[in-house]
């Protein structure tokens, strides 16, 4: 029984911009007084996003790698990864300065400054999974078969 990239990857996007349309614009995870909202935050980006990115730089972007050599290809794969350190990148120093806030009852400026940058992390990751969904997911459906063949088993 092998696992469906496409959908796998598909439903990964898709989780991601239901789980913060959600959180941010019906219950205001940003908007809140306390910073341990962002908190919430910060756990689905260590345990969706993170798996996914993962999922993506193991698997998927390998396998493409070797079913297509094509110049487009190596081209999109760098970039992507590229989109991945950086959000990394910004998910690391959102997570670093969410523990400072926490632990020195920071002031309302530095929360201000906190919620800002979380919404510009947002923001990278959703143009990161709309380019994904251009361009990286026609890519999976045209080799889904290969692909499902090096797919983790589904848990
Ligand atoms: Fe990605
Ligand atoms: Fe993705």
């Amino acid at each position: 029984m092998t696992t469906d990239p496409l959908r796998t990857l598909v439903e990964g996007h898709e989780h991601v911009s239901e789980w913060l349309s959600t959180m941010w614009e019906a219950t205001g995870v940003l908007d809140g007084e306390d910073p341990a909202d962002i908190l919430r935050l910060q756990t689905f980006l260590r345990t969706h996003v993170m798996e996914h990115f993962e999922l993506e730089e193991q698997v998927v972007f390998p396998a493409l790698l070797r079913l297509d050599e094509s110049q487009a290809v190596s081209i999109l794969v760098s970039e992507l990864r590229r989109d991945h350190v950086k959000i990394l990148g910004a998910c690391s120093r959102l997570f670093r300065d969410l523990a400072w806030a926490m632990a020195n009852d920071d002031s309302a400026e530095s929360l201000t400054a906190l919620r800002g940058n979380a919404r510009e992390l947002i923001d990278t990751l959703l143009a990161h999974a709309a380019r994904e969904d251009a361009h990286l997911l026609p890519l999976v459906a045209q080799h889904k078969d290969a692909i499902a063949q090096v797919m983790p088993a589904a848990s």
